[in-house]
């Protein structure tokens, strides 16, 4: 069995000014475990990337929030990967349910938007999920697979090792209202069993797949005890250092 590194990104969101970010990284620097350890991850509006790569501990790591999938090219507004790539970025969140709700971030485009990552050096925090309606219906299984199978269609193996999943069921984002860690590590498991399917042992073992929704300091512990939550991919717990590194350490010492 691999060990897998745990991962805790907080995704703020459209939150915080450049002077909030800034302070932010300084009173987290200094207290992030290492790096062999844990993955710390702040997921910030591109605008305040580069100062935060600048300023970021050795044990933190910069992703942005979305990344377009063309090279370059007349797309008013979005963010390319060779930028990302230059200016330090090291991951990039693709999928997330408020990208595909608002602002039409399809299946198929976040399949793209997975191979101009790995064109780019940037490692995709792909995000999945299902509505409450589906989850009722009992679709979670085929609605959450199809997901994913559309967004690794054309990944090889060394890829989809590499790249996080986060499992970020929407009815539990913002909402206050948590997946169990029952719920939610019996969906990771799912999704773990078909990247089995799709490739090979090796390659479900080596994928990390972090829970989102409503993550907060009092359910994280519980959480990480399930044996196929690697991490956490936090909102609004993630924008007090305080909050976000009690995260973080019940992460690495779980
Ligand atoms: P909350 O932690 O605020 O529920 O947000 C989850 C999320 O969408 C992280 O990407």
């Amino acid at each position: 069995m691999t060990m897998r590194k745990p991962m805790i990104a907080g995704n703020w969101k459209m939150f915080k000014t450049r002077d909030e970010a800034l302070q932010f990284i300084y009173a987290v620097n200094m207290e992030v475990p290492k790096r062999e350890f844990i993955d710390t991850v702040i997921c910030a509006q591109a605008p305040v990337l580069r100062d935060l790569v600048k300023r970021q501990g050795e044990n933190v790591r910069i992703a942005a929030q979305t990344m377009h999938e063309e090279t370059e090219g007349a797309f008013t507004g979005e963010v390319s990967a060779a930028l990302l790539e230059n200016i330090g970025v090291e991951y990039a969140v693709i999928g997330h349910s408020e990208r595909r709700q608002y602002f039409n971030e399809t299946d198929d485009k976040v399949n793209l938007k997975l191979h101009q990552a790995f064109r780019y050096d940037i490692t995709p925090i792909v995000c999945v999920g299902e509505t409450l309606e589906t989850r009722e219906a009992n679709k979670t299984e085929t609605f959450v697979g199809d997901q994913v199978k559309i967004a690794l269609q054309g990944l090889g193996k060394d890829q989809v090792q590499s790249l996080v999943i986060a499992y970020e069921p929407i009815w539990a984002i913002g909402t206050g209202k948590t997946a169990t860690s029952e719920q939610a590590n019996e969906t990771i498991k799912m999704i773990r069993d078909l990247v089995k399917t799709l490739y090979d042992t090796t390659t479900s073992e080596a994928i990390r797949i972090l829970y989102g929704g409503s993550v907060k300091p009092e359910n994280i512990e519980s959480l990480m005890k399930e044996p196929h939550i690697d991490g956490a991919l936090v909102g609004g717990a993630s924008l007090s250092p305080k909050s976000f590194m009690t995260l973080v350490d019940a992460a690495y010492k779980q």
